[in-house]
C-alpha cells in the first residue's frame, strides 16, 4: 500500500506547459488564457530575476528567441523588459502581447482558479538568489489563497533557497534522468514530487516513487499513447504543450 504524502498538491491529470503549451506564446497572459479555454486547471511557467530583482516569466536566459529584443535576460530591468513584444515571434495574432511579472501572472491565476507550478530557472550563477526571492515572492502574492503555487527546480540549490525561506510552499525536484539518490534529495529537500522527463522514466520506478509516498509529474507529454501508459504506470500528473490533442477532463 503507498504511503500518503501529508503535503500533496492537488495535480490535475494534465498540466499546461509553460501556459498554453506551443498553442501561444509561452510564458504569456495569452498562453495561460489557452490553458482556460481548452478547460485546464493548472500550468506551468518558467520564472527568473530581472537585473532589479524582479520575478517575471522567461524560460531561455536571453530574450532572443521569444521577444522582439536581444541579449541575457538578467542584463535586463523590469522596465527594459516590459518594453519587449513577447508574442509577435509566435504570429500576429499575439503581438504586443507582454512580457508578465510573476505579480501579474499570479493575478490571472487567482481569478481564474487556476493552480500554479512555478519552475524557478536562474540565471546563470543567480541559484540562491533566484530560489529565495522567487519563493518569498510567491508566498506573498499566494497569501491567503486556498492552494499555494508549487515551486520546481533543476537547480538543488534554488530549491534548498526556497525551502529556507518559505518552507510551507510545496516543492518539487525536477530532473531529465531520476538520480540513483532520489530517496535522499526528496527527503532532504522535503519534496512532495518529483518531475521528470517522461522519456526516461520505467515502471518500476514510476511504481517507488509512488511507494514511497511521492507525487510524480511527468514532462512534456505531448502523445496521447504516452500519457495512457504512464498514468496507468501511476504517474499522477504530464505536463503537455498539446492541449488541442490532450484535452483537460472535469
Ligand atoms: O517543468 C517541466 C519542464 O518545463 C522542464 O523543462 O525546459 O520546458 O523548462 P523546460
Ligand atoms: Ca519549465
Amino acid at each position: 500500500m503507498p504511503q500518503q504524502n501529508k503535503q500533496a498538491w492537488p495535480y490535475p491529470e494534465l498540466v499546461a506547459h509553460r501556459g498554453g503549451g506551443t498553442l501561444a506564446p509561452e510564458n504569456t497572459v495569452a498562453g495561460f488564457r489557452e490553458g482556460i479555454r481548452y478547460g485546464y486547471r493548472a500550468a506551468e511557467c518558467d520564472v527568473k530575476l530581472s537585473a532589479d530583482k524582479v520575478c517575471f516569466l522567461l524560460h531561455d536566459d536571453t530574450v532572443d528567441r521569444t521577444s522582439n529584443g536581444q541579449g541575457a535576460a538578467q542584463g535586463k530591468t523590469m522596465a527594459e523588459l516590459s518594453q519587449l513584444d513577447a508574442g509577435g515571434w509566435k504570429g500576429g495574432a499575439f503581438a504586443g502581447e507582454a512580457l508578465p511579472t510573476l505579480a501579474n501572472v499570479a493575478a490571472y491565476c487567482l481569478a481564474q482558479d487556476m493552480l500554479l507550478n512555478i519552475e524557478i530557472k536562474p540565471c546563470p550563477g543567480r541559484f540562491e538568489e533566484t530560489g529565495r526571492l522567487v519563493a518569498q515572492e510567491a508566498a506573498r502574492l499566494w497569501a491567503g489563497a486556498a492552494v499555494p503555487p508549487l515551486l520546481s527546480s533543476f537547480e538543488i540549490e534554488a530549491l534548498r533557497a526556497a525551502q529556507a525561506a518559505e518552507p510551507a510552499l510545496p516543492r518539487a525536484f525536477l530532473c531529465e534522468e531520476i538520480p540513483a539518490d532520489w530517496r535522499a534529495i526528496l527527503a532532504e529537500l522535503d519534496c512532495v514530487a518529483l518531475h521528470c522527463d517522461h522519456k526516461t522514466l520505467t515502471e518500476p520506478l514510476a511504481r517507488g516513487i509512488k511507494a514511497a509516498g511521492y507525487q510524480l509529474l511527468c514532462y512534456t507529454v505531448n502523445d496521447p499513447a504516452d500519457a495512457r501508459r504512464l498514468l496507468a504506470w501511476g504517474v499522477d500528473s504530464l505536463c503537455t504543450d498539446r492541449l488541442d490533442l490532450l484535452p483537460a477532463r472535469g
